[in-house]
């Protein structure tokens, strides 16, 4: 290992000891694996119409997030090309009101893809960023990943913002990317690498949370 490198291992650990392991307690949050019993509170998200909007292929029905479900007690932390799904979790009543995914897309390099989706009730209060921040977290710290990166469709602002607000960064813009039903459809390239995790951008993130 060159000096640099070994200077930027060292400085990426530093930043990341004991930091983040499951479950995750983030303000109203915990951020664990999915299990079973998620079912039933991943079926009512992803029946909600805006949670599906820019997703045009609609696979999640209840019958494949079932199977999906039985899929994850197979998946391991650290696989590669298998997406490792986190239920995100309010504290108050351990409502599931979200999910979150990482796939390592290249063990070699570090590499992950990373994807949320959360309840409709539960959007527009920052608790979209305060998951992804501390799920990029546990992605540095805790699997030594190296880059994260996510795609969102450009008319998907309230993506594109929740990522830029915890710090990533847009690289691309892929234009006609995707055939989706006969569309082209564009996407936006966002990313951050391990030293570029900041842990104070998660403080006071989400402050508010819906009424019960
Ligand atoms: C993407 C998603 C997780 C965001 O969750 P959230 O908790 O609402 O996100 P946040 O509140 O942290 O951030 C939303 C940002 O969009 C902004 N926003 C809110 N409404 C908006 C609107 N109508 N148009 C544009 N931006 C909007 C907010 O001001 C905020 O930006 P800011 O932090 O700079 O002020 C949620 O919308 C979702 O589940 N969408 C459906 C699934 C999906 O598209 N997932 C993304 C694929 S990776």
């Amino acid at each position: 290992m060159s000096d640099k490198l070994e200077t930027y291992e060292a400085g990426v650990a530093e930043r990341f000891v004991g930091h983040i392991r499951l479950p995750i307690e983030v303000g109203p949050l915990l951020i664990r694996r999915t299990a079973l019993e998620d079912h039933s509170d991943l079926v009512e998200m992803f029946s909600q119409s805006e949670v599906r909007e820019y997703d045009p292929l609609n696979t999640l029905t209840a019958d494949n997030i079932a199977w999906m479900l039985e899929q994850q007690a197979t998946i391991r932390i650290g696989d590669q090309g298998l997406p490792m799904r986190f239920a995100i979790v309010m504290r108050r009543d351990w409502k599931v009101i979200g999910d979150c995914v990482l796939t390592i897309t290249n063990v070699e390099n570090r590499t992950a893809e990373f994807g949320i989706s959360l309840n409709r009730n539960y959007w527009d209060r920052r608790l979209g960023a305060l998951a992804t921040h501390a799920m990029l977290g546990f992605g540095f710290g805790r699997l030594s990943l190296h880059r994260i990166f996510a795609l969102t469709d450009p008319r998907n602002e309230r993506c594109w913002r929740m990522m830029q607000r915890v710090g990533m960064r847009r690289e691309a813009h892929h234009r006609r990317w995707r055939s989706v039903k006969g569309e082209w459809i564009d996407d936006y390239l966002y990313a951050m690498l391990a030293d570029e995790w900041e842990p104070s951008t998660g403080d006071g993130i989400a402050t508010e949370v819906p009424p019960e």
